[in-house]
């Protein structure tokens, strides 16, 4: 992996932020008012807005970083449905976190670095126990959907996703983390027909 992951510090909140308000606008449909996407920028992608993720439990704002140590991305996790609890009846595989944001610098697309990302977030959750990832991303954003899939991950139907105000269509997906390092097997898996993962990428 060239890509490091690690998790965010003081000093990482600016750069995140400035890298947030640039992508931000990348997972949006293009009806949705220029208005509300700034808004929404605004209250949950500002140094502040963002500072409150490192203190709090359940919560992991990572940094991803290239070669030369320059930021190429980030990510937010956010443990079990507590990132939208309307979704919790569609996730199979617990415990689970949530994946709230990835976001890869536009220089940085289809280069391997949001795949290095994923890697290292499934490293980090299945390390921790976790049985499954899952997300959310616009019906219209086509180039996310179609990463999510070619690395595993399922999609489970829908949710409203508020953006100043609007209301989005949003696809949610999930990815079983079972068979990877990090626990052992249990007779209470919940293995559905071709879930089982396989170490490294994935499906
Ligand atoms: C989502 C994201 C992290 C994926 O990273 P990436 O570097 O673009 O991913 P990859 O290039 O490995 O995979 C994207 C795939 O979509 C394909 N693709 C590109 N544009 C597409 C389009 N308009 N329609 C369908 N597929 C498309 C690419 O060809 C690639 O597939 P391939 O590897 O089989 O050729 C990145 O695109 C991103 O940060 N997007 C902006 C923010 C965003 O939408 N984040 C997700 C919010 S949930």
């Amino acid at each position: 992996m060239l890509t490091r992951v690690g998790t965010a510090v003081d000093s990482d909140l600016g750069p995140i932020a400035d890298l947030a308000a640039r992508t931000f606008p990348l997972a949006c449909p293009p009806e949705l008012p220029r208005e509300a996407i700034d808004s929404f920028i605004a209250r949950h992608l500002s140094a502040v807005a963002l500072q409150g993720h490192l203190a709090a439990p359940g919560h992991d704002l990572l940094a991803a970083r290239g070669p030369g140590g320059e930021l190429v991305g980030y990510a937010l996790l956010i443990d079990g449905t507590e990132m939208d609890p309307s979704c919790a009846d569609q996730i199979r595989h617990r415990p689970t976190v949530g994946i709230s944001k990835l976001y890869v610098d536009p220089a940085h697309l289809g280069t391997g670095v949001a795949a290095d990302m994923l890697d290292a977030i499934t490293a980090l959750c299945a390390g921790r126990g976790a049985r499954g990832l899952w997300l959310a991303t616009n019906v219209a954003n086509a180039r996310a959907r179609a990463f999510y899939v070619k690395n595993g991950f399922l999609e489970r139907g829908h949710r409203v996703f508020l953006v100043g105000g609007r209301e989005n269509d949003d696809v949610v997906y999930e990815k079983t983390l079972l068979g990877l390092p990090g626990r052992p097997p249990s007779a209470s898996d919940g293995v559905e027909s071709g879930e089982r993962q396989q170490p490294g990428r994935g499906a």
